[in-house]
């Protein structure tokens, strides 16, 4: 998983994509937009967060999770002793649905073949923690439930996928917090973990598991 790019590197990579972001119409979604979110942070973050879609905020001011679950969010992260500049934070895909509808099967396909793929491949993080169900099905079985497989770590080509709830779902059933935080405070033991791992074996990575095959 090496990679010899410098910070400046990484960042600009991610900025030509944010610039391919901005005005793309590869899908319907393009229509009902205001603005595009491409996500932000660290470009050589450990964790990266993967949401679903903007909503109506981040859709006003082109910035991934600013509204309640995002305010939520920067608590949990508070909670770990990071802010969301230690992370870098995007979606499944880069455009309000209307109305917040589901995005579509064809939405996601595009939007993450052409984007997030990459974005993940210039950030190499070390921890991709899935917020919500749709980050969730990209690196999990179909069949996966949250309710079950939620702070169940997988690890694979020396990363570890990280299914956490949607922050949303958590604001909506208070009985979600106790095992959210839960899982959320083992965030930095998994990091220091595949950290060690990775440094220690020479061995090459395993084939990844079919589930994986998106990335
Ligand atoms: N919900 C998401 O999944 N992503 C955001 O950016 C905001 C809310």
């Amino acid at each position: 998983m090496a990679d010899k790019r410098s910070f400046k590197e990484r960042q600009a990579a991610l900025h030509e994509i944010a610039d391919r972001i901005r005005p793309c119409t590869l899908c319907p979604l393009a229509a009902g937009r205001t603005n595009a979110v491409p996500g932000a942070g660290r470009a050589d973050a450990d964790i990266m967060f993967i949401g679903e879609a903007p909503g109506f905020y981040e859709d006003q001011q082109g910035l991934p999770f600013v509204g309640a679950s995002g305010k939520y969010l920067d608590e949990l992260l508070g909670k770990i002793g990071l802010t969301r500049d230690d992370v870098f934070i995007t979606n499944v895909v880069k455009c309000r649905p209307p109305g917040n509808r589901d995005p579509l099967p064809d939405e996601i396909d595009i939007c993450v073949a052409t984007y997030l793929k990459q974005q993940v491949e210039i950030i190499q993080p070390r921890l991709i923690a899935t917020l919500g169900r749709f980050s969730m099905a990209l690196f999990f079985p179909k069949d996966a439930r949250i309710t079950k497989i939620h702070g169940h770590p997988l690890r694979a080509n020396e990363r570890i996928y990280y299914p956490l709830f949607h922050p949303a779902a958590v604001l909506r059933n208070p009985n979600l917090r106790p095992a959210m935080e839960a899982d959320f405070k083992r965030i930095p033991e998994l990091v220091a973990e595949i950290s060690r791992s990775s440094k220690s074996d020479d061995s090459p990575p395993p084939p990844p598991p079919q589930q994986l095959s998106l990335f």
